[in-house]
This record gives C-alpha cells, sequence and structure tokens, in this order.
C-alpha cells in the first residue's frame, strides 16, 4: 500500500496490488437485509455468509492470499508425522523469531489452552495490557484471574497517544507489589490490542516491561496475532525505529519476551496457530499438551498445505508494502467517518475502524448492548457486517448483572488486501446516513444467552419496532437503490 497526492493536493490511498482472482458479493435490498438481520438474531456472527455485502466482521482467516503463497500450497509435504512442510514453517519461524522451540496449533485459542494449562495454576493472576475474550476464558478456565494494565488513554475513545496499548508500568509494579510475584503466573502483552481499537504497543514500553519482568524473574508472554500492524506503527510512529527494517525490530521484540504466540489466522495470512519458546521446561510441558489437544507436533492440527502458505505469509509479514494496508485503509475509513462528525478511536489504529458507540447511540443504556444495537443497524442500511466489541462480548458477574465494558465499540475490519477504497466509500456514506438517523436506533436484549463466548452464538431480539422503522426510512430517503 502507498498513499500518493493528487493535483487537489488530496492524499489519496492507492493499492501496491493487483487482483488476479475475485469472489463475487451480494448486496440484498434493505428488506430482506431487515429480514436476515432478524433472523440472525440481531447478531452479525449468526448472518450467512451469503447475506453479507462486505464483511468486516474480522480478518481471521479471510487476509487475501499472495500468488506466491497459493503456490507454495501446492509443494505441501502430506505426512502425518516428520512432513517436510513442518521442518519449512519452523525454520520460517526461526529465521523470524529467532526464538528455540516451535508448537503447531490449530488456531490462536488453541495456543491460550495450552499456555493457561502449563502457566496458570488456580488462585494467580495474570497481568496483561487488556484482555482478548478467548485468552480471558482460558485462563479463568483453568482457575486464574486476569488483571488489565493499560495505559489510562488506553481506555479512551480520542487521544493523539501513538501508542494506547503500552502497559502502565506503575501499574505493572504496584500489581506485582500487591499481588506478590509468585501469584503471578505471567505477564502478556498483546500487540495491537484487538477489544480497544486495535492499538499498538511500542518497542519503548516492551523493553520497560520486560526490564521488570526479568528482575522479577516472571515470564513474559506475548501475543503476536496483531503483529503486523504493530510493526508498521513501530516503524511509522516510534522515531528511534524509522530507519529499521522490520525483520529487526521483530527479532527484537521477540528478544524480550519468553513465550510467543499466534494465530496464524491473522498473522502470517493463513489458518493455523503456534506457541515459540525459549525454556526448555516450559516447552517439555506444553509439548505434552499438543498431541492430545491438536494433532501430531509436526502438523498441531493445520493442513499443511495451511503451513506452506503461512511460511511465505510470515515472510511476506516483513514487507512493508504488505502490512501497510490495513493501517492505512483504517486511517482513510477514519477520515470519513470523522469528516462527517462521526465519533471513532482514535488515533485510528490497525485491525479495522473502531466506531464509538456509546457516543452514536447516547440514548441506549449499556444494558441494552448499544454497540450490538449499531452493529445490527449497520448491516441493515448498507450489508456490511461489523463486529460488537463492547459490552456483549463479556461476560455476566457471579449475581447475573452484565460487566459493562469500558468502551462501546462497533469493529469494522479490513483483512488484509480484500477490499477497495471505493467499498471503504460506501461503508462510510451509509454509516453517515445512519449518523443522521442514529435516533432511530434502538436496544437489543437477549432471547438465548451461552454461558460462555455468549456473542458468538447468542440470540437477541429488538426492544421496540425500531428495525422495521429503519428500514422503511432507508427506502424513503434512498428510493430504489440498494
Ligand atoms: C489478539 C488475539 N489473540 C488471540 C486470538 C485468537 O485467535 P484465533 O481466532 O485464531 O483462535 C485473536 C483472534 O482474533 C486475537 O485477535
Amino acid at each position: 500500500m502507498s498513499t500518493v497526492k493528487f493535483m487537489s493536493g488530496e492524499r489519496v490511498p492507492l493499492e501496491m496490488h493487483k487482483v488476479r482472482m475475485v469472489q463475487r458479493v451480494n448486496l440484498l435490498p434493505v428488506e430482506e437485509r431487515l429480514s436476515a438481520m432478524k433472523e440472525a438474531g440481531f447478531n452479525t456472527f449468526l448472518l450467512k455468509n451469503r447475506e453479507v455485502f462486505l464483511d468486516m466482521l474480522t480478518d481471521s482467516g479471510v487476509n487475501a492470499m499472495s500468488e506466491n503463497q497459493m503456490a507454495a500450497m501446492l509443494q505441501a509435504d502430506d505426512s502425518y508425522a516428520g512432513s517436510e512442510t513442518f521442518y519449512r514453517l519452523e525454520s520460517a519461524l526461526s529465521d523470524m523469531f529467532g526464538m528455540k522451540h516451535f508448537l503447531p496449533t490449530h488456531q490462536g485459542r488453541a495456543c491460550e489452552n495450552i499456555i493457561a494449562q502449563t502457566m496458570v495454576t488456580p488462585g494467580s493472576s495474570v497481568l496483561m495490557n487488556y484482555h482478548f475474550t478467548t485468552t480471558q476464558a482460558h485462563i479463568t478456565l483453568n482457575g486464574g484471574k486476569i488483571e488489565e494494565i493499560v495505559i489510562d488513554e488506553g481506555i479512551k475513545i480520542t487521544s493523539t497517544n501513538p501508542f494506547k496499548g503500552n502497559m502502565d508500568l506503575d501499574k505493572l509494579r504496584g500489581s506485582i507489589a500487591r499481588l506478590g510475584k509468585d501469584k503471578i503466573a505471567f505477564v502478556r502483552i498483546e500487540a495491537g490490542t484487538n477489544l480497544i481499537g486495535g492499538q499498538p504497543v511500542s518497542m519503548e514500553n516492551m523493553k520497560a516491561v520486560s526490564q521488570i519482568c526479568r528482575a522479577e524473574g516472571i515470564p513474559l508472554v506475548y501475543d503476536a496475532s496483531l503483529l503486523a500492524d504493530n510493526l508498521y506503527f513501530i516503524k511509522t510512529r516510534e522515531a528511534e525505529y524509522k530507519d529499521t527494517c522490520p525483520g529487526d525490530i521483530t527479532r527484537e521484540m521477540a528478544s524480550l519476551v519468553d513465550v510467543l504466540y499466534f494465530s496464524a489466522r491473522k498473522l502470517g495470512a493463513s489458518r493455523g496457530g503456534g506457541i515459540l519458546v525459549n525454556d526448555d521446561s516450559i516447552f517439555l510441558k506444553m509439548r505434552e499438551l499438543i498431541p492430545l489437544y491438536e494433532g501430531f507436533l509436526t502438523y498441531g492440527g493445520m493442513s499443511v498445505r495451511e503451513m506452506e502458505a503461512l511460511a511465505v505469509g510470515l515472510r511476506e509479514t516483513l514487507d512493508m508494502g504488505v502490512i501497510s494496508q490495513t493501517p492505512i485503509f483504517v486511517e482513510a475509513m477514519c477520515n470519513e467517518l470523522i469528516a462527517k462528525g462521526i465519533p471513532v478511536v482514535t488515533p485510528p489504529g490497525g485491525l479495522g475502524a473502531h466506531v464509538d458507540a456509546m457516543a452514536f447511540c447516547d440514548h441506549i443504556p449499556q444494558e441494552q448492548y448499544p454497540a450490538g444495537a449499531l452493529a445490527a443497524a449497520l448491516y441493515i442500511a448498507s450489508g456490511a457486517r461489523g463486529m460488537e466489541r463492547g459490552t456483549l462480548s463479556e461476560s455476566r458477574k457471579p449475581d447475573g448483572t452484565d460487566t459493562l465494558a469500558s468502551m462501546e465499540l462497533v469493529r469494522l475490519a479490513f483483512p488484509k488486501r480484500v477490499f477497495t477504497l471505493s467499498q471503504v466509500k460506501y461503508t462510510a456514506d451509509r454509516l453517515g446516513w445512519l449518523w443522521e438517523n442514529r435516533k432511530l436506533i434502538g436496544g437489543l436484549r437477549f432471547v438465548e444467552e451461552p454461558r460462555v463466548l455468549r456473542f458468538f452464538f447468542g440470540r437477541l431480539e429488538a426492544i421496540g419496532n425500531w428495525p422495521n422503522e429503519l428500514a422503511e426510512q432507508f427506502r424513503k430517503d434512498f428510493g430504489d437503490s440498494l
């Protein structure tokens, strides 16, 4: 990706790739979008892909692959044990991160299961900049607790801080002193913090956290699923690294941590996951669990074709032309939205544009899930599917009341190299219409609520008749346009 200047002076994102394979997408009329949303229980996870025009739910497993990745898939060595494919992937990972051992898994949360089973003991705590849904679930399933120690600005919607994912070092020291180092299973840094707007962590912060952990003897775990965006931001926002190549930045980061894991559905534009670890005894404990939960040690639940694609995709992650598209599109979308007065998380981060549903729908109480309602309304208005990242994505407290999220966000994800600039502009336009008609949006309530990770399958209903009124208004304003 690049940004070029037009004659008018406007700076415009310019794709540095061409499309050589396409998938047709459908834009249903608004009445059919309304029915589909009702059928899906007002949960965008439950829409069928054929009902979705632009799938901005996530980048997970849906990034575009390069021709070199596709070509590599054809040379996969398909064997249960000892496949050459595994050794090629292991070597790509070793070149990239310089860590000693690699354990393959079927996806990111599988790494979290293995790490939590190996390192979390009942009553222990895990300190982290911010949690991810599945990370928290695995830690609590193993009897641990999480403590979030992101800087205060991390959970403010608007800011000029370029690294809102940074850990607050005073909070880190304070938590260690209060809990005692023996009660801390590990400290976890998440690159490109998913739930708070894809905000990066600086190298300076990672170095300081690593120094504290090493002095206390507490293991440091790095969730590198969103490393690609984070690398881009270190290179473009951290002055000291502007002339350092992404490969050197990556190895320096890896040298600061004891365990590194990733979802290959995100990192490496493939599907799978992996854990890298230096310590032999931790490695041996984790290794026992791989055949039990994942598969033999040389595939870990991944298809060999995906492993080949991953080995190439990881190398491509070190190319600024490849990893810049998401951040540049996120920024372009945020600028369009800001120009319309729509509240978004700033500075624009990675992963996707994040709309502040608490301000957008300030008439909807948090217990009626404003971000879930806005995601449903956006689908009705545009056919674009975003993801709720707010109270719906939390679990209930033991007394049955909702845990109110610190931010109510609708995330419009930009899988790498999938969308075009006109699709970005279309979505911004429909969001602009929704902003002008925001008072038409109402709340949601559960009709079916799973106990664990309820946002995946939970079904809800609208409080009142608002979805019908919204669709009617759309028809009035847009006539026969889709
Ligand atoms: C930061 C982070 N960690 C872990 C995961 C879990 O990965 P997976 O979806 O492959 O299980 C994700 C997925 O979105 C993520 O964003």
